[in-house]
């Protein structure tokens, strides 16, 4: 079964996979990081995990400097990709990103740059593919039920953190059948379990986490006897030769420092309990169930 249909419970165009009996990498927000996706390609070669068994959470264009040719890596790998809000906004040529971030924040008024920076790189071709991409993906592994999601099921641009409470996870399962929600749009990776239920983050491709470290990160499903074992993956990559690009495009020197440095230049999205975390390396080697 891969099938498309308009879901009308939220207004979402659906792409539906059928159902997955081999893993699947789940990756997100490439942010124009070139050698990042690159990486990321190799790694999953190395696990044996072919183009059709990729997952891309969105936002393949942001911060760093290529958009065209990460974008157009993305488009070529045939990786199954979905709308981030940044695909939205270019595909409608809007005048900004509408990542969410308060118009006056440091997120808001950097983001300025780069999304100028990337719509002037961008041609009418990856925009329309941009557009016609799905907002969301649906499949199922080992009876489990999945829904691939931006930010959330309910808006593309909502911040959901592993600190958040339990009901802003429930409300979002509320809407759906799912019984495992994989999201992007946060940037930094977790797997929450909400009752009986799961939400996964496979955080970010194109910037590090926040975390002290340059490293990035993706996620590896398997289809278990039980159910779904989620397993996150860090990735290392020539994160120098990505900043240098950035430099050289005199891009935001703060964003270009982070991918050295592994810390944002702002924290404004990021609730209480993730701002602690701050420069506190990320420890997620534990691979979580989701029982059918
Ligand atoms: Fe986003």
């Amino acid at each position: 079964m891969d099938t498309c249909s308009t879901d009308s419970r939220y207004g979402a165009r659906a792409h539906d996979l059928g159902r997955l009996n081999d893993p699947v990498l789940v990756c997100g927000g490439a942010y124009s990081n070139l050698d990042a996706l690159r990486a990321l390609l190799e790694a999953a070669g190395a696990l044996s995990i072919p183009a059709e068994r990729i997952i891309h959470t969105g936002d393949v264009i942001a911060y760093c400097a290529s958009p065209a040719e990460t974008a157009e890596l993305l488009r070529a790998s045939r990786i199954h990709a979905i709308q981030g809000n940044v695909e939205q906004s270019l595909s409608a040529s809007e005048p900004d990103c509408h990542c969410g971030f308060a118009a006056e924040s440091v997120c808001g008024k950097l983001s300025a740059q780069w999304f100028a920076y990337a719509d002037a790189r961008i041609g009418d071709e990856l925009r329309q593919w941009m557009g016609r991409l799905p907002h969301h993906l649906t499949f199922e592994m080992a009876g489990v039920y999945a829904r691939v999601v931006h930010g959330s099921v309910s808006q593309i641009n909502r911040f959901l953190f592993a600190s958040h409470p339990e009901s802003a996870f429930e409300a979002e399962f509320a809407a759906t059948d799912a019984d495992m929600i994989l999201a992007g749009h946060s940037g930094i990776p977790f797997t929450r379990r909400v009752g009986a239920r799961v939400w996964h983050n496979s955080g970010a491709l194109g910037l590090p986490a926040n975390d002290a470290t340059p490293r990035v990160w993706f996620s590896v499903l398997s289809p278990e006897e039980e159910g779904v074992h989620i397993e996150h993956h860090v990735l290392d990559y020539d994160y120098e030769k990505a900043r240098e690009k950035m430099l050289k495009a005199g891009l935001c020197r703060d964003y270009a420092e982070t991918l050295r440095t592994g810390l944002w230049p702002s924290l404004d999205v990021l609730p209480r309990p993730e701002r602690k975390q701050t420069g506190a390396p990320l420890d997620l080697r534990s691979p979580a169930l989701v029982r059918s």
